[in-house]
């Protein structure tokens, strides 16, 4: 195989980005990195801190104090804050509800890309996100942008929260991934874009499996 192989998948809120990232690295036996659960994470530090969102001077500041590292165990991304395992936190309403707002700061996502570009620099990868095809890895080999209905995007997710116990309702959530796709769409920092060389992926109506083919299938060129 061709070293250093970079698969760049970016798209919309809830679309099964993370889904498909995982089962690529997992049958290609690359490093998976979830790039949104970092931007979670650092919201996260803000949410237990108390800081005000409004002011960037402190928010700015405070990168300094945080620390974020994965560890990968069957091919799941685990994200640790400060040393301190926050996967399952990071994934609940009162991150959801104020990440975009975090991941909008020119400096937090300067920080960010930096460390995600770090990651990516020795090793086989699939990196999932909003800028990873446009900013992170323009060079990435292969790069999918991917995309779903927004009313089946909020199935989705209700039914993964619901599993876990939460207590949300669909318009909830609904809501959430609409204004999540308005604030990542049109924010002036690396707002969510197609890149060019994207190739687009519609799971609407596509099961895992198929949509893991799609990928395989455009990854095979790299994979010789
Ligand atoms: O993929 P996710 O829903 O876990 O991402 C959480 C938020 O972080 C989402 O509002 C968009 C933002 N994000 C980003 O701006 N850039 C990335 N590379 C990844 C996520």
């Amino acid at each position: 195989m061709k070293k250093n192989v970079v698969v760049a998948i970016d798209g919309y809120s809830s679309c099964g980005k993370s889904t498909l990232a995982k089962a690529l690295a997992k049958k290609l036996h690359f490093i998976y990195v979830d790039s949104g659960a970092m931007y979670r994470a650092v919201t996260l530090y803000f949410l237990r801190n108390q800081t005000d969102l409004h002011q960037h001077d402190l928010i700015i500041d405070a990168l300094d104090h945080i620390d974020l590292n994965f560890h990968s165990r069957d091919y799941q991304s685990h994200i640790l804050l400060n040393g301190e395992e926050v996967s399952e936190e990071i994934r609940q309403m009162p991150v959801s509800e104020n990440v975009s707002k975090i991941a909008s700061i020119k400096e937090i996502r300067q920080a960010m890309v930096k460390q995600q570009q770090k990651m990516g620099r020795s090793k086989n990868m699939v990196m999932d996100g909003r800028d990873i095809g446009t900013v992170v890895f323009p060079d990435a080999q292969v790069k999918l942008f991917m995309t779903a209905d927004p009313k089946i995007r909020a199935e989705r997710r209700y039914k993964e929260l619901k599993a876990k116990g939460e207590e949300v309702s669909l318009e909830e959530i609904f809501e959430n991934i609409a204004h999540r796709d308005y604030q990542d769409t049109t924010r002036q920092e690396s707002p969510l874009i197609r890149a060019e060389d994207a190739i687009i992926l519609d799971n609407t109506n596509l099961t895992e499996t198929e949509q893991l083919d799609f990928a395989i299938e455009n990854l095979k060129p790299y994979l010789v």
